[in-house]
């Protein structure tokens, strides 16, 4: 939420044929023209659309749980993904309820309610736009972020956990799919106090964590972490070697994030299969108020330069446990993914 304008401007720049209908913070809606591809099936490229689908009917008044029941049995579809734009970031409950304390109750027979939906499956949608409006739509779960609810997945931690970090970094985890296993060391530049670094540990990964800042001490119980006390341009090459995967996240513009990962990855010395970059939108200079940060064109830039790091994939999205950011996907080969999809 908050991004809409920028959603709204990639949209048409890589979907001129959708027509802007309406919107509210957290729901934009488009017509689609008659002839468009989009018709048929529909795969958005876009950063900021957390989820997408097709829209049947908006509704004025109570929720019509007739009509949901009736649209599941013309769909076919056995799965309902119930939510609230405007309470969307709230969090599921450990049975993957959504915890959705100002929506009336929906429970029809037979229907489940906000599970994480099987690939391919279709899943009937109910967002309150406001507490007279409702939308009815449906989608295909195509990609793993169609699957969540409201494309947000559930995600719990067995300990306390030391920074929100770690909420986005296993959101990108799941998203991205990267072959990540048990084992790998995982390279961090503003890994401080740590939460990325926990998630990554509790997968069994080593972890060296890069920031001039402390880590939570709580994470010292892990013996596969490493802290370096140093800014990321600042460490020996030779740290790196034997690591597989590389994370950043750090407090700065964009391109001052991409300015100190290009210093380490075009090294001779460092072989990194790939990298989860978050990018803050902010100015070089600080100033929220001059932040014209990851709009389209600047997104468009960052890809192509980290495509020149001999990074063939390269996607994009704003992960729902991103505030001001973006996540960055790179890998040197795709095969990698399928790799891991064959397994
Ligand atoms: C958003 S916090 C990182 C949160 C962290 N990833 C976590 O999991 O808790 C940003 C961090 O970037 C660090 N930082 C800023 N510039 C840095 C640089 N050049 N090298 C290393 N760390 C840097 C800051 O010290 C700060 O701790």
């Amino acid at each position: 939420m908050g991004y809409e304008s920028r959603c709204k401007a990639e949209l048409a720049s890589h979907h001129p044929e959708l027509k802007f209908a309406f919107g509210r913070p957290g729901l934009l809606t488009f017509k689609v023209a008659d002839d468009s591809p989009l018709r048929q099936e529909l795969v958005l490229k876009s950063t900021f659309a957390r989820t997408f689908g097709y829209s049947m009917t908006t509704i004025q008044g109570s929720l019509p749980v007739d009509l949901i029941e009736t649209h599941c049995k013309t769909h076919g579809a056995n799965l309902v993904h119930y939510w609230s734009r405007s309470d969307q970031d709230r969090q599921l409950n450990e049975a993957g309820e959504a915890s959705t304390p100002n929506l009336p109750r929906l429970n029809i027979p037979g229907i489940r309610l906000n599970k994480n939906a099987k690939s391919g499956e279709t899943v009937i949608d109910v967002i309150e736009i406001d507490h007279e409006h409702w939308l009815i739509g449906y989608h295909q779960a195509a990609q793993t972020f169609q699957r969540w609810r409201a494309g947000k997945p559930m995600i719990t931690c067995q300990e306390p956990v030391v920074s929100r970090a770690y909420n986005k970094t296993a959101e990108a985890l799941q998203w991205s799919r990267l072959p990540i296993r048990a084992g790998d060391i995982c390279v961090e530049i503003g890994a401080a106090p740590g939460g990325s670094a926990q998630a990554l540990l509790q997968r069994g990964c080593s972890v060296l964590a890069i920031d001039p800042a402390d880590m939570d001490e709580r994470l010292f119980g892990y013996p596969r972490l490493q802290h370096i006390k140093k800014r990321g341009k600042d460490v020996p090459k030779k740290s790196f070697a034997g690591a597989r995967w590389l994370f950043a996240d750090l407090n700065v513009a964009p391109k001052l994030t991409l300015d100190t990962v290009e210093e380490i990855v075009t090294n001779d010395a460092v072989h990194f299969r790939g990298m989860v970059l978050t990018l803050k939108s902010m100015s070089e200079s600080g100033d929220a108020k001059q932040d014209s940060s990851l709009f389209p064109d600047e997104i468009a830039g960052i890809v192509d330069r980290v495509r020149g790091w001999g990074m063939r994939f390269v996607k994009t999205r704003q992960l729902a446990y991103n505030r001001n950011e973006i996540c960055l996907l790179a890998l040197k080969q795709k095969a990698l993914l399928r790799a891991r999809a064959r397994k």
